[in-house]
């Protein structure tokens, strides 16, 4: 198994930005925490973090290959922006959960949309640093109940051809 974590602008200097909204934990202390969750269940997990729209949506097209079976993404600021993210996240393939730290809903109008949230199978908001460790359980989560859909749709295909 293995997963994709995307961060987008300005989350590289989480632990200096703005910790009454975002938390005092650095990017790194997150995915060191995904990390040994990850290795407890099984699951390996690249990282990726950048301020750029092109470099992400890069990324996500990555997943259309097979390399990944799910994404977990905070796209920061685009996702109240960028139709361009969510048109890759749309067309990947495989299921996406969108993290952030704050509560968007609780927050200035313009955040309380998310066009990529939108398109994603879920978005878990509010939560802090943790919500990231929600990310990965709900990801392992639907990726087992669309593995098991896949397995009951092959033996029916079988039983359909015996
Ligand atoms: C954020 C919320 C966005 O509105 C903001 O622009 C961010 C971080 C969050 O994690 O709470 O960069 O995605």
């Amino acid at each position: 198994m293995k997963i994709l974590v995307i961060q987008g602008p300005n989350l590289n200097i989480l632990g200096h930005r703005d910790p009454r909204i975002y938390g005092p934990m650095t990017l790194e202390q997150i995915h060191k925490n995904m990390q040994e969750f990850g290795k407890q269940n099984k699951t390996d997990i690249d990282f990726f973090q950048s301020n750029f729209e092109g470099e992400i949506i890069d990324k996500i097209q990555e997943a259309i290959g097979g390399e990944y079976q799910g994404i977990i993404i905070n796209p920061g600021a685009y996702s109240h922006t960028s139709i361009a993210i969510a048109d890759a996240i749309a067309s990947c393939g495989v299921p996406v959960v969108e993290v952030h730290l704050s509560n968007i809903l609780a927050r200035e109008e313009f955040r309380r949309v998310s066009y990529t949230g939108a398109v994603s199978a879920g978005v878990i908001s509010g939560f802090g640093a943790f919500g990231y460790h929600l990310a990965l359980i709900s990801i392992l989560q639907i990726i087992s109940e669309v593995e098991a859909i896949k397995e009951a749709q092959k033996k029916q295909m079988q039983a359909n051809n015996a």
